[in-house]
C-alpha cells in the first residue's frame, strides 16, 4: 500500500469503524505490538495509521545534515569542568538535547540492560501478559501504548515501564525476573550519573552546584523501557508520536539501530545511536523552573522495517508521590526584568495530567504559563 492508498484507507477509518472497538480488542490481547508481528500481519491495523494530512506533511519534510551536539564528560571532576558546563548550557539552550561519551557508565551495563529488555519482550507471552496493566499505582507494569485509549494513533510500540519514589526503594524482587539484575545495576547507574547532570545544569544556570539536586530533582525517577518491533509499512505509523517529557531530565539509552528524531530549525534531526554513549533532554518541568532559559524540545520515534529497537528512558521527576513537593520558576533566575512567567507546580499534578492526554498533547506547559 502506498501513502495514497492509505489515506484513502485512513479518511474512511474515521466514518466506517469503531477505533474504540478495536483499540479495546488489541489491548485486551495483552500481547502488544510483538503480538501484531508475531502473528505474521502484512497490513499494520488501522488503529496504528496516521492521519492522511500527517502522511501527507511527511512527504515534504527535509533531510538535514545537523546533529544533536555530543559532550565529553572525560575530565568533569577535573580541568575540563568549565568546558563541559559550557557546552551543557549552549546545549540545553538550543537543543533541549545533547549525547553523553565517557560518562562513566560501563558498557557492559547499557549492553546488559539491553539485552534484558529484549528478552522480557521476546520471553513466552504468558509471562508478560502478568505484568500487563494499565494501574499507574503498580510500580512495575507492561502494556503497550500508555495513551492508547485517547489517543489519534496507537504507536508501534510495547513498554515495560518501572517507578521509583523517593522514600522506598522497589524492591528488585517485583523487577521481571529476566532482566531482573541488569535493571538494578542500570538504575544504580544512571541515577548517579542524573546527579552528576544535574549539578552541571545547575552550574550551566549560573547557580551553586547542588542547586537542583537540593530541590530534589533526582528524587524520583520512572523508566519506561520501550520495544519497537520491525514493521511491515512503517511509513504509514510511528514508533512514538512527537511529544515533550514530563520530566526535569531525561536520560535515554537507545541500541544501535536509530529511528529518534528531534524537532529543531523547523525539521525533524536524527540522533544517531554512539557505541556506549547517552542521550540527555530536558523535559517541561527544567523548562518550568529555568524559566524559559532550558528548552524541553519535541521529539518522535519513526518506525522501521528494521527491528526490533530497544530503548531505555530514565525520567527525573523530582518529589513527586511520595512527599509532594511545588515548584515554580527559581528565583535567582528571575528578575524585574525576567519576572516569572509559569505558575507553581506539583510534579504528581502534571504527571497524572500528562497521563491523561495523548502523547503528542503537548498543552501541558502552556497550561501552566502565567
Ligand atoms: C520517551 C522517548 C524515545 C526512544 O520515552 O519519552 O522519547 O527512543 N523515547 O525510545
Ligand atoms: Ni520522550
Amino acid at each position: 500500500m502506498d501513502i495514497s492508498d492509505a489515506s484513502r484507507t485512513t479518511t474512511q477509518t474515521v466514518t466506517d469503524y469503531d477505533r474504540a472497538k478495536e483499540v479495546q480488542a488489541f489491548d485486551d490481547t495483552k500481547a502488544g505490538v510483538k503480538g501484531l508481528v508475531d502473528a505474521g500481519i502484512v497490513n499494520i491495523p488501522r488503529i496504528f495509521i496516521r492521519p492522511p494530512e500527517e502522511l501527507v506533511e511527511e512527504l515534504t519534510s527535509h533531510q538535514t545534515n545537523s546533529q544533536v551536539p555530543v559532550i565529553d564528560l572525560d575530565g568533569v571532576r577535573g580541568n575540563k569542568l568549565e568546558e563541559i558546563v559550557d557546552q551543557v548550557r549552549a546545549a540545553a539552550e538550543t537543543w533541549g538535547f545533547f549525547q553523553v561519551v565517557n560518562h562513566g557508565i560501563p558498557l557492559n551495563v547499557l549492553e546488559e540492560i539491553i539485552e534484558g529488555i529484549r528478552k522480557f519482550n521476546e520471553q513466552d507471552v504468558e509471562l508478560k501478559k502478568e505484568f500487563y496493566t494499565r494501574d499507574r499505582a503498580r510500580n512495575v507494569r507492561f502494556n503497550s501504548n500508555f495513551d492508547l485509549h485517547y489517543s489519534r494513533t496507537a504507536n508501534w510500540r510495547d513498554t515495560l515501564t518501572i517507578s521509583a519514589l523517593a522514600s522506598t526503594d522497589l524492591d528488585p524482587n517485583e523487577y521481571p525476573e529476566v532482566c531482573r539484575d541488569a535493571v538494578r545495576e542500570y538504575i544504580k547507574n544512571v541515577t548517579k550519573l542524573g546527579e552528576t547532570l544535574f549539578e552541571l545544569l545547575s552550574l550551566a544556570l549560573g547557580l551553586k552546584a547542588e542547586h537542583l539536586q537540593e530541590i530534589g530533582c533526582p528524587k524520583e525517577y520512572t523508566l519506561p523501557c520501550h520495544y519497537y518491533p520491525s514493521c511491515p509499512q512503517p511509513d504509514l505509523t510511528l514508533g512514538a508520536t512527537g511529544h515533550s517529557d514530563p520530566s526535569f531530565l531525561t536520560i535515554l539509552l537507545q541500541d544501535q539501530i536509530g529511528g529518534l528524531q528531534v524537532f529543531h530549525d523547523n525539521q525533524w534531526v536524527g540522533v544517531q545511536p554512539i557505541v556506549g554513549g547517552l542521550v540527555v533532554n530536558i523535559g517541561d518541568f527544567l523548562e518550568v523552573v529555568s524559566n524559559d532559559k532550558f528548552k524541553s524540545v519535541n521529539h518522535r520515534v519513526v518506525a522501521g522495517h528494521v527491528g526490533p529497537r530497544v530503548s531505555v528512558a530514565c525520567f527525573f521527576m523530582g518529589h513527586n508521590a511520595e512527599i509532594p513537593k511545588s515548584y515554580g520558576p527559581i528565583k535567582e533566575l528571575t528578575s524585574e526584568e525576567n519576572p516569572p512567567i509559569y505558575r507553581d507546580f506539583l510534579p504528581s499534578e502534571c504527571f497524572s495530567k500528562r497521563f491523561s492526554m495523548a502523547v503528542d498533547d503537548n498543552s501541558l506547559l502552556h497550561q501552566l504559563k502565567l
